[in-house]
């Protein structure tokens, strides 16, 4: 499969600080592509060297084919990007903010309007539509900036955090929309804090720590990585008391059960221990640690 977005030991420096510290992305075409990390971890940096509008230390880029540094029209025509921070204007409606957008693209008046009012429709904002933005909620404005960087189809979107803010509901709705337009060809580059929806939603899945990749794969690959089952010890209200790794074996379950009962939490009057899988939120906390590769020895030497 040809890559949408290739990049090669991608430096960038603020200040003293390395943001990024040599990254390499590879995000095959028609695929939906995670990068998952904490506040400041660098997601927004890479979002905008990748959309061309950082310029990196060293490193090489090509997105759609072509390289950023030396074709950044030709990236420009095949990308949509929606940041962080909505770029909504206040004073329009939600109908003007799209026709304008649209007119802005290239489409003629009518097309402009069918465009929007197609929008405004899948992200329910219709009801809406005649209203101007400054009276819009959060999720309502962050719904109508994703309608925005949909108005012309593009090969490659990137999605800074989209369903930060978002309540349960619309971050559903949103999932569904990355979804069908992955089904439709395109691929989806996302930030995102949540390890639940780099799961739900992602092909592939990158860790972003210290400006490296901790780690890379699909979701069950990295969820392989910590190896086998948790044991976990809760209390008889369910309250999570303990919890160990384990590399699934007979011998490692033995050895996390041998901490569980030497562990104070195991004299409470009702704690009932459960082994269950490892879940991405495992992953996560084993890889950032620096602890991934070592969790089910670091058991079984205790
Ligand atoms: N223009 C800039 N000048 C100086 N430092 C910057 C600049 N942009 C980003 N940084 C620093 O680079 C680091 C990474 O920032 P970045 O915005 O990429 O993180 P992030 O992963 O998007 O975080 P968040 O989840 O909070 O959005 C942070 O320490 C930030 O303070
Ligand atoms: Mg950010």
């Amino acid at each position: 499969m040809p890559l949408a977005i290739e990049t090669h030991g991608l430096r960038k420096r603020f200040g003293s600080t390395d943001v990024l510290a040599g990254l390499d992305l590879a995000v095959p075409t028609g695929t939906v592509f995670a990068l998952l990390g904490p506040n400041g971890a660098g997601k927004t940096t890479t979002i905008n060297i990748l959309t061309t509008l950082v310029r990196p230390e060293s490193g090489t880029v090509r997105v759609a084919g072509f390289d950023v540094a030396t074709a950044p029209t030709e990236v420009k025509q095949r990308i949509a990007l929606t940041g962080q921070s909505a770029a909504v204007d206040q004073v329009l409606t939600g109908t003007e903010n799209l026709v304008m957008m649209g007119r802005l693209s290239g489409l003629g008046r009518s097309a402009a309007r069918d465009r929007a009012a197609e929008l405004l429709e899948r992200f329910e904002l219709t009801d809406a539509a005649r209203r101007r933005v400054a009276t819009y909620s959060g999720g309502m404005r962050r719904r109508l900036d994703l309608a925005l960087s949909l108005v012309v189809d593009v090969p490659i979107l990137f999605l800074d955090e989209p369903t930060t803010g978002l309540d349960t509901r619309s971050r559903q709705e949103l999932w569904n929309v990355i979804r069908s337009l992955r089904d439709a060809g395109t691929t989806v580059f996302l930030t995102t804090q949540y390890l639940e929806e780099a799961d739900q939603l992602a092909d592939r899945i990158a860790v972003l720590d210290r400006g490296r990749i901790a780690a890379e794969g699909t979701s069950d690959e990295l969820k392989a990585r910590i190896g086998g089952d948790v044991v976990e010890l809760r209390d008889a209200d369910g309250a999570l008391l303990l919890e160990l790794p384990t590399d699934g074996s007979i011998h490692g379950l033995r050895s996390a059960m041998d901490e569980v009962d030497r562990s104070p939490a195991a004299a409470i009057t009702g704690a009932q221990v459960s082994i269950r899988r490892p879940s991405l939120d495992d992953v996560f906390l084993a890889i950032t640690a620096g602890t991934a590769a070592s969790a089910p020895e670091l058991i079984e030497s205790k």
